[in-house]
C-alpha cells in the first residue's frame, strides 16, 4: 500500500518557545494512524533537534529538514549538509521548494545534486514541483511539471527514485489561500505519476507517494485526500496552528 503523509512545512516562523509549544500540541493529541501513514514535521535547522527528541517516541511521526545544501562539507558559509542532518536523525529532506527556487535562484541543476546528497546520507527527499500562475493561465502546466522532473529527478536509479516523496505545490496556491481544486490536483498527480511510469516502469510509479501542497487546510483536506493519486499532503500555513493540523492529520486517516 502506498504511503500516505501529512507533512508540515513551517517555513521561517516561530521562536523556540513558540516552536516548542507547536509541538507540544501536536505530541499531546492522539492519532490513530495505520502502518502506512505517516506525520513529518519540518522546522527551521535550529529546531531539529528539539523535535527529533519530543517525537522520538511517537511511532508515525518523523522529522524533516526544510533544505539542505549541494556540498558534504567545507568552506560554505551558513550551509546545512545531508550529512549534518543525517547525523541528528533527521529522515526527510525538502529539496526544491518554489520558494528557494524563486527567492534563492536554485536551478534544476542544483535539485538534481541536492538529491543526490540527501540520498547518499539516506535521507528521504520530498521534491517539490509545480508550475507557476501564468504558466496554469496558458494550460502549460504538464509541459513545465515534466520538464522540472527531467531537470532534477529523471538521473535517478529506479531504486534511488522509490526512496523519493514528490510533492506537487503549483505556485499560484501556495500561501495565496486558492487551492487547486481536486480535479486540478488529481489530474495533475496522475500526470506525474504517468511521466515516472514511462520512465521507470508502472510498478514503481504506483507506489510513489505524491503529496499535494498550496493552501492545504482543514477545510480542504479530506475533499483532496480522496482522490486516488493524492497521498497526502505539504502544508504550509496551516501547519503552524496546532488545531487546523491536527484535524489535517485526522483527514489523512479517517
Ligand atoms: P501553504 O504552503 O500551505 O501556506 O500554501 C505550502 C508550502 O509552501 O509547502
Amino acid at each position: 500500500m502506498r504511503k500516505k503523509i501529512a507533512a508540515a512545512n513551517w517555513k521561517m516562523n516561530g521562536t523556540l518557545t513558540e516552536a516548542r509549544q507547536l509541538a507540544e500540541a501536536l505530541v499531546h493529541a492522539s492519532f490513530s494512524l495505520h502502518d502506512h501513514q505517516q506525520v513529518v514535521i519540518c522546522p527551521p535547522f535550529v529546531y531539529l533537534m528539539m523535535l527529533r527528541e519530543m517525537f522520538a517516541q511517537q511511532p508515525h511521526w518523523h522529522i524533516g529538514a526544510q533544505n539542505c545544501f549541494t556540498e558534504v562539507s567545507g568552506a560554505y558559509t551558513g550551509e546545512i549538509s545531508a550529512a549534518m542532518l543525517a547525523s541528528i536523525g533527521v529522515e526527510y529532506v525538502i529539496i526544491g521548494h518554489s520558494e528557494r527556487r524563486q527567492y534563492f535562484h536554485e536551478t534544476g541543476d542544483m535539485l538534481a545534486r541536492k538529491l543526490d546528497v540527501a540520498l547518499q546520507h539516506g535521507l528521504k527527499p520530498i521534491f517539490c514541483c509545480g508550475e507557476p500562475l501564468d504558466v496554469r493561465q496558458q494550460e502549460g502546466q504538464d509541459a513545465y511539471v515534466l520538464q522540472q522532473l527531467q531537470d532534477s529527478v529523471f538521473h535517478l536509479s529506479a531504486e534511488q527514485l522509490s526512496r523519493l516523496v514528490i510533492a506537487y505545490e503549483p505556485v499560484w496556491a501556495i500561501g495565496t489561500g486558492l487551492n487547486a481544486t481536486p480535479e486540478q490536483a488529481q489530474q495533475m498527480h496522475a500526470f506525474i505519476r504517468s511521466c515516472l511510469a514511462e520512465q521507470y516502469g508502472a510498478e514503481i510509479a504506483q507506489s510513489l507517494t505524491i503529496l499535494y501542497g498550496g493552501s492545504l487546510k482543514a477545510a480542504n483536506a479530506a475533499e483532496l485526500f480522496a482522490c486516488p493519486d493524492v497521498d497526502g499532503g505539504l502544508v504550509g500555513g496551516a501547519s503552524l496552528k496546532a488545531a487546523e493540523f491536527i484535524q489535517i492529520v485526522h483527514a489523512l486517516s479517517a
